[in-house]
């Protein structure tokens, strides 16, 4: 699948973001090795702290339906419909693909008309996985 077209479902997901607090729509579309794409909308809660990210949702499902090799995640945010970017993942989800990600897994983010790749290493790096308890 095309990063561009990882990036136009990640759009269609924020449509169902829950974010009456922050006002600021997030969109996730995780591609499976199995060839299925996982969608995530961020989900705010009244106690801030319980909030969601649109990443973590669509690593969540995946994982819970079984999936365990993922290819690449596009994430966009905005608090506009323009999704103009860029809405680079959090510290907490960055972890959480480490958990189940090579470093060479990509985040692919939008920047402005230009859709840019990232890898996990180098958004992640020297991160804690489960190799440091080996
Ligand atoms: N948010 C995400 O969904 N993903 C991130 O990686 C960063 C932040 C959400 C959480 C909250 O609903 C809103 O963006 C503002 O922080």
């Amino acid at each position: 699948m095309q990063d561009k077209e990882l990036v136009l479902l990640a759009i269609k997901a924020a449509e169902n973001s829950y974010s009456p607090y922050s006002n600021f729509k997030v969109g996730a579309a995780l591609l499976s090795k199995s060839g299925k794409v996982y969608l995530g909308a961020n989900i705010e809660n009244a106690a801030f702290g319980e909030t969601i990210c649109a990443e973590r949702t669509a690593f969540l499902k995946a994982i819970s339906e079984g999936e365990r090799d993922f290819v690449k995640i596009a994430v966009v945010g905005s608090k506009t419909d323009d999704f103009s970017g860029p809405a680079a993942p959090c510290g907490s989800c960055r972890q959480v693909m480490a958990e189940f990600c090579s470093p060479d897994f990509e985040i692919i983010l939008k920047d402005g008309s230009e859709i840019k790749t990232h890898t996990l290493s180098e958004l992640l790096p020297l991160s804690f996985t489960k190799t440091a308890m080996d």
